[in-house]
């Protein structure tokens, strides 16, 4: 078993309208670590973490889980390993109650009924929508639906945690629970997110992608405070470490 968990090298992808969203990105992560993955608007972060569960393959390059090179042929074992939190919570949600979705994964794992119950009411409870198992997905809110898609994912207690945007959408209270439950959270996980305050409770590194390329990695602490770097991304520094809005005076 290599050490490495996700082993990301030379990676290439363009779009079918020929659209290059990818172009040479590397990175490896180790069992457990937390990384967030930050960049502009069209920066590549979606592109990414969708070839990192098998919904697109590259052009170039390879992507290692484990000792397992993702292709077709190995997607039943990734997807065994891997969770992700789509961006759009639209795509994650089709059955015709909450509970019915967050039973979706642990049922195709083939795990009893009363398993199946356990695993449903605790992530339900854990992003707080227990009160919503009977409701349509399609009738919730905007957050309510986020915090459905990611009880989706918790629900199947996968190793590898990938959540693409989790914050967008959520009201204080409900991204505070988050954040809470992700420092929790022990097994390797990637977040892509224009919340830099997140990332810097939650991931102890990060790299930053621009225009389909790395242009950062390293310790969240350095990477999100240095100015230059942030602003030449586009980027703004964590609000917990910008200067105080009224007085100008450092935190
Ligand atoms: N289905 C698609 N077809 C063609 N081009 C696409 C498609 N999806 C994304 N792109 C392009 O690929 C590039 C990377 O997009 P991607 O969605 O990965 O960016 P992102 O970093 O996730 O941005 P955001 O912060 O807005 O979510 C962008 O230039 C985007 O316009
Ligand atoms: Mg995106």
């Amino acid at each position: 078993m290599s050490h490495d968990f996700i082993d990301c090298k030379d990676v290439y992808y363009s779009y079918p309208d020929g659209k290059k969203a990818l172009n040479g990105i590397t990175f490896k992560i180790s069992r457990g670590e937390s990384v967030g993955i930050v960049g502009a608007n069209g920066a590549g972060k979606s592109t990414l973490l969708n070839l990192l569960l098998g919904i697109i393959f590259p052009i170039n390059g390879q992507v290692y889980i484990g000792d397992t090179m993702i292709c077709k042929k190995t997607l039943p074992l990734i997807r065994e390993k891997i969770g992700l939190v789509l961006q759009d919570a639209d795509n994650q949600l089709f059955m015709p109650s909450v509970y019915e979705d967050v039973a979706f994964g642990p049922r195709n794992y083939k795990l009893d009924e009363k398993e199946v119950h356990k695993r449903v009411m605790k992530a339900l409870e854990t992003v707080g929508i227990s009160h919503l198992k009977d409701r349509p997905p399609y009738k919730l809110s905007g957050g309510e639906k986020r915090a459905a898609a990611i009880a989706t994912v918790l629900s199947m207690e996968p190793d590898i945690l990938i959540m693409d945007e989790p914050t967008a959408a959520l009201d204080p209270k409900s991204r505070r629970r988050l954040i809470s439950l992700l420092k929790e959270f022990t097994h390797t996980k990637i977040i892509a997110t224009h919340d830099m305050d997140m990332i810097w409770e939650t991931c102890e590194r990060t790299i930053i992608i621009s225009e389909g390329t790395v242009i950062a990695d390293g310790p969240t602490r350095e990477v999100l405070s240095n100015e230059e770097l942030m602003n030449n991304s586009s980027l703004e520094l964590p609000l917990c470490i910008q200067n105080c809005p009224i007085c100008g005076s450092k935190k």
